[in-house]
């Protein structure tokens, strides 16, 4: 089995004595022994990874952020929104081991100075919500907290939640739309009262001139690798791995497979190691592409045996993504998962940026024309027109991920889209699900289907047509 065990723990760990039992709290009370910067610099040895999808370096993020001063203590921010289709990594952890989770952040805070730690997560996660609450009285009761406050933020089910800033306009009372700076420039709660949207936010300035408390952002499996990391040193962390992307990743498989599943791998194993460990054997004759979430541009079925790293899939042009791994077999219709990644992203676009949503909801249209075998003449040139016009402007990835994933899907397989023109060639086909994961359950992925009634406007009622950014008041997010 290829499977390891270093941050994801084989079997639930359920109260705060099992965690210490296995260890826990030891890496906590190493660091609180320790200059914060001393920590900072453990981190930055190791070489870890952010694994929220873009693998930024931690140990550059934590400086950067310990660095930036201001008039008010940092904040932690614990970016447990998980909704990437395909991906569950992040609450198997929170259900797996909280305690891991928070004692990463509590080890944060002591490297940024931070006074408050928020959990960011979907208002539906109520099962891995309890699981941290109860976590977190624990804690405080253990009186580990030494007088952080550590709360939870639940209130948005939109992915846009888990883009970093679009979080921390969440936990400032307002609705999931991106802003244009990076959140360690303009942190939690950093604008006052007459400010109406993200868009207009007063940015503070590289020194928190503004009195904004510098905010970090980190992804959940970032922060359960954090406890290892501190006690066992950046060599022991650097076991395993490869050079520029060491240490462990815990992938998700869905899809064509007979099973789905998650589990933890070294850095470097092959891609179809993990499909064929977690998800068993393909359901039809063979594996055709494999979508990293909706992220990423696909990846063939030809590079199958691509070592998982950031630098090995980028150079095979895919992507890690939040390691979720949706397996499409040749039973499979391409347009039709095309126009399912491109039904979600637009629907789930904000509209800040109006080619996102606008182009996007165009290309979901001509890609629904042509999964139903009804394309029309002007369609192939009006879908490369958009592809390339959609990221115009755009304050987030969102748009590049839409561009990317739609494009890609195309590109390696252009019969799939002729047979749909063809008036003697492909039928129409059936719709493809691309929906958030709500659970994995006797190996099989249990999907959010209730995300296929939201509407582009998110009301999920009739929708208005007008985009979230136009139909949403900021203050009251209704
Ligand atoms: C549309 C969109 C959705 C995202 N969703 C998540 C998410 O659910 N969880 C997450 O940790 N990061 C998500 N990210 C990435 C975050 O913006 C950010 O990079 C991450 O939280 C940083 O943490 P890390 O450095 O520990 O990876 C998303 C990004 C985009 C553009
Ligand atoms: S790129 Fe799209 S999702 Fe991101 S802020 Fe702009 S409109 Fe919203």
């Amino acid at each position: 089995m290829a499977q390891v065990s270093r941050v994801l723990d084989p079997a639930p760990v359920s109260s705060l004595q099992d965690h210490q039992r296995s260890g826990g709290g030891k890496a906590l009370e190493a660091a609180r022994a320790a200059e914060p910067v001393a920590v900072i610099e453990v981190v930055e040895a190791s070489g870890l990874r952010g694994r929220g999808g873009a693998g930024f370096p931690t140990g550059t993020k934590w400086r950067t952020v310990a660095g930036m001063g201001g008039a008010e203590p940092a904040v932690v921010v614990i970016n447990a929104a998980e909704g990437e289709p395909g991906t569950f990594k992040d609450r198997t952890l929170l259900r797996r081991n909280p305690y891991k989770v928070l004692e990463g952040a509590l080890i944060a805070a002591h490297a940024i100075a931070a006074d408050r730690i928020v959990v960011g997560m979907k208002r539906s996660a109520t099962v891995e919500r309890k699981s941290i609450e109860r976590a977190i009285a624990e804690l405080v009761a253990a009186g580990w907290d030494q007088g952080i406050t550590i709360e939870v933020s639940a209130q948005s089910d939109r992915y846009l939640l888990g883009e970093e800033t679009a979080l921390l306009e969440v936990i400032a009372g307002r609705p999931p739309f991106p802003r244009i700076a990076p959140p360690y420039r303009s942190g939690a709660e950093q604008v006052g009262d007459d400010v109406t949207s993200s868009a207009g936010t007063e940015l503070a300035d590289p020194e928190g001139s503004t009195g904004a408390p510098a905010t970090l952002v980190n992804n959940v499996e970032t922060l359960a690798n954090i406890p290892a990391v501190v006690f066992d040193g950046p060599d022991a962390f650097r076991s395993l791995g490869t050079a520029e992307s060491p240490g462990t990743i815990i992938c998700t498989v869905t899809g064509r497979t007979e099973r789905a599943g998650v589990g933890e791998f070294e850095l470097g194993t092959p891609l179809r190691v993990v499909i064929e460990e977690l998800g068993g054997p393909v359901i039809g004759r063979e594996i055709l592409g494999v979508l990293s979430g909706t992220a990423n541009p696909i990846l063939p079925g030809s590079a199958l045996d691509t070592p998982l790293s950031w630098e090995a899939l980028a150079a095979a042009g895919g992507g890690l993504g939040s390691a979720g791994f949706i397996v499409l077999d040749d039973d499979v219709d391409m347009v039709a998962v095309a126009h399912g990644v491109s039904r979600f992203l637009s629907v789930e676009s904000c509209g800040q940026c109006t080619p996102c949503k606008q182009d996007g909801l165009s290309i979901t249209s001509i890609l629904d024309r042509a999964r139903t075998s009804a394309p029309e003449s002007q369609d192939l040139d009006e879908l490369s027109y958009l592809a390339a016009r959609i990221t115009t402007g755009a304050r987030c990835f969102l748009a590049q991920q839409h561009q990317l994933v739609a494009t890609s899907l195309l590109q390696h397989f252009p019969d799939s889209l002729a047979a749909h023109a063809d008036p003697n060639g492909r039928g129409p086909a059936d719709a493809f699900p691309i929906v958030p994961l709500v659970d994995i359950v006797d190996d099989q992925a249990v999907l959010d289907l209730g995300a296929l009634e939201v509407t582009p406007d998110w009301s999920q009622g009739n929708d208005s047509g007008a985009s979230p950014a136009e139909r949403i008041d900021v203050r009251s997010g209704t």
